[in-house]
């Protein structure tokens, strides 16, 4: 954890911990490179394949950044790019052929679709037990009746995120923005469990909420995931509340080379003056749900195969 007080002069000046997201991301990795090396001594290859649907810039960086983390731990993974106009017929073929493919442990369908895709049918058709996104409705059920499931990557990493830094969400009470199916929805199911690193009393808030900030204000652990950049300001958040901030919003800088820069849902600048704790954007939840990825190609695989993984990794995350 980070310094959280700083004395100027004579006053004293509080501002939150900075939550390394970055840092925790390296960590994790490094336990999960030797994973690799175990499955390696035992004749299996993890091997992670993603599809993506698309040209958008944004989705081709985030596969990029997916398939550079596969590689600085030893997991194998291939690209397949499809056009824009492929038909949802076609795109169901490919999966169910990956499905079949045992040297493909994982399958990730990299989100959002085009429109003449149906995404529920399209994540439908991915093998639960290659599903590394645990989007499928049989890894999505089962994570709302607390068994053990793939869980998905982004409400994986803020537990942990959460948890290694020492605030157990035991007993809080969390406040989510956003309810989407692969960060709100999941995030709550998974922190309502009776279970080591949840437990906790949530509220989850969406565009139907009345008075949002009545709901944030209650907040000991503020989610926040709502794609709308810098929409959470201090006057919304309650004195060192923990405050995870999801969001990922390229806005225009002239400032900067590229002319953008990205910010999160949070009004970093302000809150982190009253939070007790604080992600930034870029640098907090995003490596983390890139790790657990990483992991959950690792889980996939060792379901598929006779490789049970190591006390040492398991233990990471399971209590
Ligand atoms: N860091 C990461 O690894 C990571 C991973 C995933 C997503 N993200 C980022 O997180 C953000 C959210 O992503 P998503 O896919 O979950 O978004 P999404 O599918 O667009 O869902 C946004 C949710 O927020 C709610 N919402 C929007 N504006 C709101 C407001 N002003 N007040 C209350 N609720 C509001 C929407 O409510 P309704 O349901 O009523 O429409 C919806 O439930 C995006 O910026 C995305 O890029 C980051």
């Amino acid at each position: 954890m980070g310094e959280r007080r700083q004395t100027f002069g004579q006053g004293v000046v509080m501002t939150a911990v900075i939550l390394d997201g970055r840092k925790l991301a390296e960590e994790i990795k490094g336990k999960i490179k030797k994973e690799v090396e175990l499955f390696k001594k035992d004749g299996i290859e993890p091997c992670l394949s993603t599809i993506l649907v698309s040209n958008d810039p944004a989705s081709k960086i985030y596969v990029n950044i997916k398939h550079k983390n596969c590689e600085e731990v030893g997991i194998k993974s291939k690209n397949f790019q499809f056009p824009e106009d492929t038909k949802q017929e076609e795109l169901i073929k490919f999966i169910g052929k990956l499905n079949e493919d045992k040297s493909v442990h994982g399958i990730l369908l990299q989100l959002p679709l085009p429109k003449q895709i149906d995404e529920n049918k399209a994540i439908s058709a991915i093998s639960p037990e290659k599903d590394v996104d645990g989007l499928h409705p049989v890894n999505m059920g089962k994570l709302i009746r607390g068994e053990s499931s793939i869980i998905p990557c982004t409400p994986f990493g803020i537990q942990q995120l959460l948890i290694k830094n020492g605030y157990d969400p035991s007993g809080k009470h969390v406040v989510i923005c956003g309810r989407s199916n692969i960060v709100g929805k999941p995030l709550a199911a998974l922190l309502i469990q009776k279970k080591y690193g949840a437990n906790a009393t949530v509220t989850l808030c969406h565009t139907g909420t009345k008075n949002l900030s009545y709901f944030t204000k209650q907040a000991d652990i503020l989610v926040v995931a709502i794609g709308s950049p810098k929409t959470i300001t201090a006057n919304m958040v309650k004195e060192e509340a923990i405050v995870i901030d999801v969001g990922i919003n390229k806005i225009p800088d002239p400032n900067t080379k590229s002319g953008y820069r990205l910010v999160g849902d949070v009004d970093f600048d302000t809150v982190k003056e009253k939070a007790g704790a604080i992600t930034p954007v870029p640098g907090g939840v995003g490596p983390l749900t890139v790790v657990m990825l990483l992991y959950n190609t690792l889980l996939t695989a060792s379901l598929q195969t006779d490789h049970e993984l190591s006390y040492d990794l398991k233990n990471l995350f399971e209590h």
